[in-house]
């Protein structure tokens, strides 16, 4: 039996719903009511959670962890996106707690072993931010359509994981690296270099609806990707710009 408590040092305060429809959802409709940063949303079942473009997330209940932290950054708001980088980081650095080889495709999948096992979805309000995380833990197999794209922990590791442990780790490296998003970022920069696995491999990209075929050269110092295309030509891109061909 699994037992939902943060400890009594966690920054954060934990809220588990059985039944929500997007813990994003939740998450922004407190926030705009007043809830302070730190509070995390933690739902057992999602009947609309989303991904990144407005694409489905499923996460099975029993098997994933889905949840989402309210924000109140300080840094300006020009810097907020940057919590989705830091949030793959806390994740990446959680799940390699456990033993597991995590990487980041850029900008916030989380990977292991080339497929991924998590996703993060950063949604703002006037005076909020909504980071918002989806991690496959205990999935004893993928349905036969993403199996070759997507894996979760247990898969990986041939044995199950708490789920309260994973989520207490991936809070307490949140903690840390949310506050790099502004003045410390070169902090938060370096150490997400380290795990992005796609620097100096090539990739095909939809960018700004042409498709284009290059070499990822690196992530600039503001976090965006650099990317050096086949016919000489150099884009500095934002997360959103892009689409994987
Ligand atoms: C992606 O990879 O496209 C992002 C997936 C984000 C999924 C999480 S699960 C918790 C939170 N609630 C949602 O509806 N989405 C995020």
């Amino acid at each position: 039996m699994e037992t939902w408590q943060l400890t009594d040092s966690s920054r954060f305060r934990l809220l588990v719903r059985d039944r929500v429809g997007s813990t994003n959802d939740t998450a922004r409709q407190l926030a705009e009511t007043g809830e302070a940063e730190g509070l995390v949303i933690l739902a057992h079942q999602q009947t609309a959670g989303r991904g990144r473009r407005g694409a489905p997330w499923f996460s099975p209940p029993g098997e994933s962890l889905a949840f989402s932290i309210i924000v109140r950054p300080t840094a300006p708001k020009h810097h907020w996106p940057r919590l989705a980088l830091a949030a793959g980081v806390s994740v990446a650095k959680a799940i390699e707690s456990f033993g597991l080889p995590a990487q980041i495709k850029w900008p916030n999948d989380v990977w292991i072993q080339g497929r991924k096992v998590a996703g993060i979805l950063v949604e703002t309000g006037p005076d909020f931010a909504i980071v918002g995380i989806g991690i496959n833990v205990n999935s004893p197999a993928l349905p036969a359509e993403v199996a070759a794209i997507a894996t979760s922990m247990q898969i990986e590791a041939a044995r199950s994981f708490s789920r309260p442990q994973v989520l207490a780790a991936v809070l307490d490296h949140f903690g840390e690296q949310q506050s790099q998003i502004g003045e410390n970022f070169s902090a938060l920069l370096a150490t997400f270099r380290e795990y992005c696995c796609i620097t100096g491999k090539r990739v095909s990209l939809l960018v700004s609806g042409e498709a284009k075929t290059g070499l990822v050269t690196g992530i600039s110092e503001n976090g965006e990707l650099v990317f050096l295309t086949d016919s000489g030509l150099e884009y500095i891109i934002q997360a959103d710009e892009i689409r994987p061909l």
